[in-house]
């Protein structure tokens, strides 16, 4: 069958295929699921409609969602985070692929086209995908199995519109499952935000890096930060956040304060208006400013543009704010997810983890679809463990299990004398 698509050009389709190849020999985990898929097909007759970052690992996920027997539509969930390549590759393999790099007025259009299908089940990264579905496209909801959501920001959403009575299909939040967010978030934006910086090369050590918010995203910027000897600031508005961050050791101020020893700024809270007109004022000449939140209004681009004088683009993905005295600030990725923009996402290795809950959950899906309230659902702890177990098995790792005895006196409530 052939595809619909709208994407840049199908003749970067052999590059697409080596970076999904490359990325799948790093994906194990997912592979496994992938085999048993294609001797069960869970997923038979099923067509899958996803807004995901269209990167190769993607590519992965779209091809294990095909070898259990769905039909996938495809969008992006950010206008700069397509890999046109990628995009190319998966139109060759037969999917409806509607995303290419720098859609940003076309960004919507082509959520609905993969509406258009009519999917069963809504994977999603941010929620905009199942936002339309209930604005624009109400009539599907009847059909519409259920929802995957990705990350935090869309989670938050959805929950949201559950507390206002306005979901209307069952949501599993794959974000929260503990092998996705304290892996995903927290390891991969960690690595993530050290690259993006990185492909400036420019110096951590001695530095003073600025981390906003204090969730599992923050938790890997800041640990990865004062690994390469820079000092962190975090800035946060929940009290035990901010004293978690207190006792692993960081300082912790308001950001009008941080602001005024930055070398580095990196957001990631899922809120607006973390770093403002009055930030960037005070700020040193020469800081850099980077996004890792879902959207990018965390560090406000219009204020940026508002009180510098000049801007300069003087590489891929950095513009230079000159201010009428003479001082710079570099912007990463438009204020875009800045690992994402400028280095292709996460490592597929912390994708393989994040993209098997998506996998296992679809199915998950299935066989409760006549369960399944419209309500968000935390993603079972035994798809977690069973993910890690297998992790683990591919990277060769064992560890003990209890003896009986062991097991006996766990669940007996005896203690020692
Ligand atoms: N870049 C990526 O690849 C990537 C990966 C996963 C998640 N995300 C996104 O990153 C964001 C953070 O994710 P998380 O899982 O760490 O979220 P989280 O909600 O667990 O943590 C965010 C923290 O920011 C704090 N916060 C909120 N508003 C603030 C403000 N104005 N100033 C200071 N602190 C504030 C909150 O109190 C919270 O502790 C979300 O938008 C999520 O969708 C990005």
């Amino acid at each position: 069958m052939t595809s619909k698509y709208q994407i840049k050009n199908i003749d970067l389709s052999p590059k697409g295929e080596n970076s999904i190849y490359l990325a799948e020999s790093r994906m194990p985990t997912l592979a496994r699921i992938r085999r048993r898929f294609e001797k069960e097909k869970p997923l038979k007759g099923l067509t899958i409609g996803a807004c995901l970052h269209v990167t190769r690992e993607t590519g992965v996920l779209a091809q294990t969602l095909k070898a259990g027997g769905a039909k996938l539509a495809l969008c992006g969930s950010n206008p700069l985070s397509t890999q046109d390549d990628v995009a190319a590759a998966l139109v060759k393999e037969g999917f409806n692929v509607y995303a290419w790099n720098r859609n940003d007025s076309e960004y919507y259009n082509c959520i609905k086209s993969v509406l258009d299908h009519k999917p069963d089940i809504l994977i999603d990264d941010g929620a905009d995908l199942i936002v339309i579905a209930h604005k624009e496209k109400k009539t599907l909801l009847e059909s519409i199995l259920g929802g995957q959501e990705e990350t935090t920001t869309g989670v938050n959403r959805l929950r949201v519109m559950h507390e206002r009575n306005a979901l209307n299909i069952p949501v599993i939040a794959v974000n929260d499952a503990i092998v996705k967010k304290m892996f995903d978030n927290r390891y991969g934006t960690g690595q993530g935000v050290v690259s993006a910086i990185k492909a400036l090369n420019i110096l951590f050590a001695g530095k003073t890096v600025i981390v906003a918010g204090y969730g599992p995203c923050s938790w890997g910027m800041a640990t990865r930060s004062r690994g390469l000897g820079a000092n962190v600031i975090v800035t946060e508005v929940n009290p035990i956040r901010a004293l978690e961050a207190v006792m692993d050791g960081y300082r912790v101020l308001p950001m009008e304060k941080a602001v005024l020893e930055a070398d580095m700024v990196f957001t990631s809270t899922g809120c607006k208006d973390v770093v403002v007109g009055k930030h960037f004022k005070n700020m040193k000449d020469g800081v850099i400013l980077a996004n890792l939140g879902h959207f990018n209004i965390e560090i406000s681009v219009k204020d940026l543009e508002d009180v510098s004088s000049k801007k300069k683009r003087i590489g891929e993905y950095v513009d230079e704010y000159t201010f009428s005295n003479g001082k710079r600030l570099y912007l990463l990725g438009e204020g875009r997810l800045a690992n994402l923009v400028v280095i292709g996402g996460h490592p597929s290795e912390i994708m393989d983890l994040s993209f098997s809950v998506q996998a296992l959950t679809a199915e998950f899906l299935i066989k409760n679809r006549d369960k399944l309230e419209h309500k968000v659902y935390t993603v079972p702890n035994e798809i977690s463990e069973e993910i890690a177990k297998v992790k683990l098995e591919t990277m060769k790792i064992n560890i003990d299990s209890l003896t009986e005895e062991q097991e006996a006196y766990i669940k007996s409530f005896e203690i020692g004398t």
